[in-house]
């Protein structure tokens, strides 16, 4: 275990991403975690993030100098470099130039983060202070023109930071510098993989459910169906799913789920239908920020009300992922979304949770997913957020504008599928604003609404890049879109990536 302390960085999660995949398991810890609880967990190493503060700014996060009196490696990047350095004796200054970019360092091969990596190389800077003067005990390991210290190391107490940040892509050699700081460093070996992973959680799940009965919630998407599988594979029978049609779905989306669930992997599968219950709640409400908790509050009640069945189900599987546990604020970094997995629960909630892929980034459930045999149409399925459509469409949502969405959805998956680009895009929709515009159609005038096509290209949806898609294919799809639906007379693309925008429109 390697923990990663949060100090709120734009760059956190990346190096949670650069831990896993050298096959070290990681979590992220806010900075307020206090110094026990941190080393109660005998983490092999300790890596302390970037941050937007000046260590000497009054109320800049500190960390408590038992964390480097237990022989834990401690790995500092930017902010956590300079904590190092101040907490430790030394000196950090304010300077007058941002360094910023791609910089060229030199290195002392000799030091163990810079074992293999040629002297000079490029890496990845974004700081103004830098630190001044070393604490005793450590020596420079690293200099770019602008900062004598770019590195420092303390090889007796294994202690090490970096300005720079070697979690970045811009940092040629920064992946490297990671897996020497785990593996020469720490000691760690590198073998957690995803079939560990399951073995664990099934023990895991047995051992803390027992005998009593479980309930979950299956949307059909890649995070419920895989979190449902691996509590099926832990406790069988004892495990009911409940499907709640919520009115929010996709063309076709709930009897594909019903006939995979109950006839691929037999589980009990209770279907329910919501419907008007969802849109009577959403009636009038506009702000997303409240349809999501009101989408994610009636989610809860409608289980439950079935739970009410099995008197005794007292846990309740959701398959929460990690970004939306950092997103929805639980970490440091500010709240973007409350994701409705995470900030809608209802506060009186009557189940005990188990969330079994809570620690894991996307790409990582899909592993488990094919580690569960579970068939490729599902593992490699796009993401559908839980409030579905829910937050598709924009503004208040009403039956009719579903339908619209709905109609104009399937025709932009049937196309893309034609194309057999199914598995190149990572997650194309249709968004349905709240906009009618004026067209023209045979000799009348239209005033109907306009689609939004989105589709991006994303690892795990922390970032995203908008997708490159063939001009005919647009055509082909907004011609579609516009002759077949009814309610919509104009079609457009969205070309924006993840930072700034978010993926949903809402
Ligand atoms: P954003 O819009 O935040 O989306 O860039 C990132 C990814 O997460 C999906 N998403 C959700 N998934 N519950 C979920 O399970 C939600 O409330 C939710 N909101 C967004 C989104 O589709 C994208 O893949």
């Amino acid at each position: 275990l390697v923990l990663i302390v949060d100090f709120g960085g734009q760059y956190n999660q990346l190096i949670a991403r650069r831990v896993r995949e050298s096959k070290v398991y990681c979590e992220i810890v806010p900075y307020t975690t206090p110094v026990d609880k941190i080393l109660e967990r005998k983490p092999a190493g300790i890596i302390f993030t970037g941050g937007p503060n000046s260590v000497y700014e009054e109320g800049a996060p500190k960390i408590s100098k038992k964390i480097f009196e237990a022989g834990i490696p401690v790995l500092g990047i930017c902010y956590g470099a300079q904590l190092i350095a101040y907490t430790l004796g030394g000196v950090v200054s304010g300077s007058e130039v941002r360094e910023y970019g791609n910089t060229k360092i030199k290195v002392d091969g000799t030091s163990p983060i810079f074992k293999g990596i040629p002297e000079e190389n490029i890496c990845w800077m974004s700081h103004t202070d830098h630190i001044s003067k070393l604490p005793e005990g450590f020596k420079t390991t690293a200099s770019s023109k602008n900062c004598e210290n770019a590195a420092i190391a303390n090889d007796k107490l294994k202690i090490y930071g970096v300005q720079f940040h070697p979690e970045v892509n811009h940092s040629e050699y920064g992946f490297e510098m990671i897996k020497n700081f785990l593996f020469n460093v720490c000691g760690i070996s590198g073998s957690w993989n995803m079939s560990s992973f399951v073995e664990d959680k099934v023990k895991e799940i047995k051992e803390i459910v027992g005998e009593k009965r479980v309930i979950c919630g299956l949307s059909g998407g890649v995070d419920s169906s895989v979190a449902a599988v691996l509590v099926h594979k832990a406790v069988g029978k004892q495990l009911t799913c409940i499907f709640v049609d919520h009115g929010l779905l996709r063309q076709g989306e709930a009897e594909e789920v019903y006939k995979t669930f109950r006839e691929k992997f037999d589980m009990n599968l209770v279907m329910v239908d919501a419907r008007e219950r969802f849109l009577s709640k959403l009636k009038g409400v506009t702000d997303p920020e409240r349809k999501r908790k009101i989408i994610g509050e009636e989610f809860i009640r409608v289980f439950e009300e079935e739970a009410g069945e099995l008197s005794d189900a007292e846990f309740l599987v959701q398959g929460t992922i990690y970004p939306d546990v950092v997103e929805s604020g639980t970490s440091t970094s500010a709240t973007i979304k409350s994701h409705h997995n995470v900030g809608g629960l209802p506060e009186d909630l009557k189940f005990r949770l188990i969330e079994p892929l809570r620690e894991l980034f996307k790409d990582e459930v899909r592993e488990v997913g094919r580690k569960l045999n579970i068939p490729p149409e599902i593992v490699n399925r796009q993401p559908f957020p839980g409030p579905g459509l829910g937050i598709r469409v924009l503004g208040e949502v009403t039956d009719e504008k579903l339908e619209i969405l709905r109609q104009a959805d399937y025709i932009l998956r049937d196309e893309v599928k034609k194309a057999g680009l199914e598995n190149d895009i990572w997650q194309y929709f249709v968004v349905l604003p709240d906009i009618k515009s004026v067209g023209v159609m045979g000799d009348e005038r239209t005033y109907a609404y306009t689609a939004v096509i989105r589709a991006v290209e994303s690892v795990d949806g922390m970032t995203s890049e908008w997708y490159r898609m063939p001009y005919e294919l647009l055509a082909n799809i907004s011609r579609r879109i516009v002759n077949e639906v009814k309610g919509i007379n104009r079609v457009v693309y969205d070309v924006t990536s993840k930072p700034p925008a978010t993926i949903e429109w809402e």
